[in-house]
């Protein structure tokens, strides 16, 4: 197990990230006596998968654990999924000085941070990350929440776990399409900051799209979450980068009803909002050149995958557009998103989408 980085959040306590393909023991290592209960949630499939050797590695340390598990999928992130498992950590008397440890991908992970966060005010949590998307994305920067009937991650809180473990041994088992939702989005951290590591993931795609990305480019993805949280962990300023692709992404997933998946739908986006930035002469087209070409190589779309008329209402409807302007972050080039005018997102037109859609 590898020491990758600590994130430092500028509204929190530091907390390290490990890597590594043995968590259990790296957990038990980490472990603070104190923390005498410990709840172990995640997906069905995630509790199967990965709950036993942890659990054993805590009981050896002396902790009392439970293990709860719900429906996989985005349907079971609801306040009634957070109630239940917070009314069966009450039945068993997880107290204060109890600990959770999320066990999964993003919907474990947010759906357990969020019972963390308001569990007795707040008690401790570590996550456990199992799938791509949650190694390079959703473990660090403390945002937990659930989906409610008028949003996504509409109720939730900033909470930072103590301590992130990268499973990278668990994404052998990961089907192929979620390994690809994780890609789109390593792929949007290197198009936002480091040109060297979108250069590595070309190289990667050219040798080997369909195996899993080496640890260092999963390091490299790391570092670059680490470092946005560690300048803004509370969405103010720089953090709104991480928006790069998901204001087209989140209309295409809206007007499909969600059967596009997430990082799909984020690669569109990432192709539209590059197209519209070469447009407007913001971008040199051989970046989007670049980042097409990445894309097709492991799989991922890079055309809308609906019409501009079906996505529409949902532009409309975002709480980013304001007077018909919809606000999008945009990488400069490959590997580098300033400010421009102090801000990080710019305002474009429904035109200026619609051209960038439709092309
Ligand atoms: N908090 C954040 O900063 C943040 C950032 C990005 C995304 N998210 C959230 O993350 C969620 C999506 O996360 P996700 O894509 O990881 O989905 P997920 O948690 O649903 O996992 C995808 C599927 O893979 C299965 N799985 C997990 N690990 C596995 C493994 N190693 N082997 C086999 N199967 C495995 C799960 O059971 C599930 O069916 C969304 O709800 C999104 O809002 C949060």
């Amino acid at each position: 197990v590898r020491h990758l980085v600590d994130v430092t959040p500028p509204g929190a306590q530091r907390y390290p990230v490990l890597c590594g393909r043995d968590p259990a023991h790296a957990l038990a290592a980490l472990w603070d006596a104190r923390w005498h209960k410990v709840a172990i949630i995640g997906d069905d499939t995630t509790v199967a998968l990965f709950a036993r050797p942890i659990a054993e590695a805590l009981a050896a340390r002396g902790a009392e654990v439970i293990e709860l598990g719900f429906a996989p999928g985005e349907a079971s992130k609801i306040r009634a999924t957070k109630e239940r498992l917070e009314d069966a950590m009450l039945a068993a008397g997880l107290d204060r000085n109890g600990c959770v440890v999320a066990v999964g991908g993003g919907i474990a992970l947010d759906l357990a941070g969020f019972v963390a966060a308001t569990y007795l005010r707040g008690i401790a949590h570590i996550h456990v990350a199992t799938t791509l998307l949650a190694q390079v994305d959703a473990a660090v920067g403390g945002k937990t929440g659930v989906n409610c009937a008028r949003g996504k991650n509409l109720i939730g809180a900033f909470h930072h776990p103590r301590a992130v473990l990268i499973d990278t041994g668990a994404l052998a088992s990961l089907p192929a399409v979620e390994l690809r939702n994780g890609l789109a989005e390593g792929i949007k951290h290197a198009a936002l900051a480091d040109l060297e590591l979108f250069t590595s993931l070309e190289r990667w795609a050219d040798d080997d799209p369909s195996g899993v990305p080496g640890d260092e480019i999963i390091a490299g993805c790391v570092a670059i979450k680490a470092a946005i949280v560690a300048e803004d962990d509370r969405d103010q300023g720089r953090r709104n980068v991480l928006n790069f692709g998901h204001t087209a992404a989140h209309a295409i997933e809206a007007a499909t009803g969600y059967a596009v998946p997430h990082g799909h739908a984020v690669a569109a986006g990432m192709v539209i909002e590059l197209r519209l930035a070469c447009d407007a002469g913001w971008l040199d087209p051989a970046d989007l050149g670049r980042m097409m070409k990445l894309l097709e190589r492991v799989g991922l779309p890079h055309c809308a995958p609906c019409s501009f008329e079906a996505a529409l209402p949902f532009f409309a409807a975002d709480k980013k557009t304001v007077d018909g302007l919809v606000h999008c972050a945009i990488p400069q080039r490959l590997g580098q998103i300033e400010p421009v005018l102090g801000r990080f997102t710019r305002a474009v037109s429904l035109e200026q989408l619609e051209r960038a859609w439709s092309s």
